[in-house]
């Protein structure tokens, strides 16, 4: 078991090392706890973090709109190349944060995700590149789109992602995405 819960906690690692439970402030009606890594694994993120002091100093500050077309043009691309395994919801697949030996499984692409938590440069990286992990089959776990999306293709993907982000998601994703 240990072994497994280690294996597990160094896929999260290798998929989510931009953001970390612990960072976030504390806040007292939502106390968060702050564990070691392998109890962390075991908490599935799909609960909504209180947002950063940061985020909440912005959130004055309009959020840009997103381009319709690009939205259009997104959601297209999203129903040719990502929905068979992200969802038609962008929920990700059934028990996608069930650690199982050998397996990652997409996770949701919406609030009840993360993508929202990584800034534009990760998620284009996360996306041409696919997953590091592969299954027995050395086939990687998502497969990389360097060769399948023009650079104009993979903003309207994740423009098109933003557009299902709720206003405290996007706060965020646009404070990450800033240039430091
Ligand atoms: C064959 C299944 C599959 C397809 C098709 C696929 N993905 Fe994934 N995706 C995954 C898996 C599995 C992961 C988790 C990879 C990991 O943790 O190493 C993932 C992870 C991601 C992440 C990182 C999410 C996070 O919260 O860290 C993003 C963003 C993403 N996918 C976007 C897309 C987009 C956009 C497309 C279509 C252009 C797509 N994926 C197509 C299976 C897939």
């Amino acid at each position: 078991m240990t072994s497994l819960v280690v294996f597990w906690g160094s896929l999260m690692l290798v998929a989510c090392n931009a953001s970390s439970p612990t960072n976030v402030p504390n806040n007292a009606s939502r106390p968060v706890i702050v564990t070691a890594p392998i109890q962390r694994q075991a908490v599935p993120i799909v609960t909504v973090p209180p947002p950063s002091q940061a985020a909440q100093a912005s959130a004055n500050v309009p959020l840009p709109a997103l381009d319709a077309r690009q939205v259009a043009r997104g959601n297209q691309l999203y129903a040719q190349h990502c929905v068979t395994c992200h969802g038609a919801q962008l929920q990700g697949q059934p028990n996608w944060a069930t650690p199982t030996v050998g397996v990652v499984l997409a996770p949701p692409l919406n609030d009840a995700g993360h993508a929202w938590d990584h800034s534009d440069a990760e998620l284009r990286r996360a996306i041409l590149r696919g997953s590091v992990g592969k299954d027995p089959a050395g086939n990687p776990f998502m497969p990389a789109f360097a060769d399948k999306l023009q650079s104009d293709e993979l903003e309207a993907v994740i423009v098109f992602l933003k557009s299902t982000w709720n206003t405290q998601h996007r706060v965020r994703q646009l404070m990450l995405s800033q240039p430091r």
